[in-house]
């Protein structure tokens, strides 16, 4: 008797949208990714573009349909209709446009203002491309700083390049034997979400730092002399730096801290106090 075979699973259809401001390389990217070329010529997106791609994740047929967006102010009234039923999204900037990095935020408050009051952003995959990694000499955003903001945010972060292709099918779906135990890729992070019945799992939310940390770490990058970095006041005593350092060393100290750039800033804060103690006496 013959037996009976699996019925095979149904195609699943995701919808994906590219966000980030004008000139970033969104467009680049996903050309990268489907038609694997680069044009270096500057084409903008005028309002959207779209396209449909099939892909296999694991056992699972997926037709994908990717809403390319324009990046550019202007066309804000043709793209905010295309946030809603979203499952992924890709948040550009550009490595060497330190204001691109900024706007992510405001690209975020843009989505969230579209999909109104009962839209729910926790339940949608963001992946952030740190792209034109290649462009090595104008770098202003580095890697700790990219990844700390997207991992603080439950966010996936690839280091990308759409001139070479350096992690660009990484980030989409690493070829299925090569993909290492537990690495999340956006589209098996976004399979996950549907097999979840549209759910975040819970495992890809959790973080594995806390706010406090992220947010430390950030005060400290930005922080303007010693004194400000450990958070007392110019003119100090001894103590009052000993008792600051104590308490940033416990919080960022490489072995308790996995947030990205905690080794840096736990040496820029061992180095501020040395430096402060030296001239207290
Ligand atoms: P809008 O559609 O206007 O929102 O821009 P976009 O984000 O889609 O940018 P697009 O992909 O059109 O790329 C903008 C420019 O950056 C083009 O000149 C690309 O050739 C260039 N570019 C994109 N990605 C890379 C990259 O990884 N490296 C380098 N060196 N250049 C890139
Ligand atoms: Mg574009």
């Amino acid at each position: 008797m013959e037996a009976k075979r699996k019925e095979p699973r149904k195609a699943l259809r995701i919808k994906v949208i590219s966000m980030g401001n004008a000139e970033v390389g969104k467009s680049c990217i996903i050309k990268r990714y489907c038609e694997k070329r680069f044009v270096p010529k500057y084409l903008a997106t005028i309002g959207i573009d779209y396209g449909v791609t099939k892909v296999q994740v694991r056992d699972r047929e997926i037709k994908v349909n990717i809403f390319d967006m324009a990046g550019h102010p202007f066309f804000y009234e043709v793209r905010n209709e295309f946030y809603k039923d979203t499952q992924g999204v890709i948040l550009v900037y550009d490595v060497g446009l330190k204001e691109s990095f900024d706007a992510l935020d405001s690209w975020l408050a843009e989505m969230k203002q579209e999909l109104g009051p009962h839209g729910n952003m926790e339940n949608i995959v963001f992946v952030v491309c740190a792209n034109k990694v290649d462009c090595t000499k104008h770098r202003s955003v580095d890697e700790s700083e990219g990844r700390l903001w997207a991992e603080s945010r439950g966010f996936l972060y690839f280091e990308t390049s759409a001139q070479t292709g350096e992690g660009i099918n990484e980030m989409f779906q690493f070829s299925q034997y090569e993909v290492a135990e537990g690495t999340e890729t956006f589209y098996s992070a976004i399979v996950d979400l549907c097999d979840n019945g549209g759910k975040r799992p819970m495992a890809s939310m959790s973080v594995s730092f806390t706010k406090e940390q992220a947010d430390t770490i950030r005060r400290i990058r930005s922080s303007k002399d010693s004194w400000d970095m450990l958070g007392v006041k110019p003119g100090a005593t001894r103590d009052e730096v000993n008792k600051a350092y104590r308490k940033l060393a416990v919080l960022l100290h490489p072995d308790k801290c996995m947030a990205p750039g905690s080794e840096d800033a736990f040496k820029a804060v061992v180095n501020a106090r040395t430096a402060l103690l030296k001239n207290i006496k």
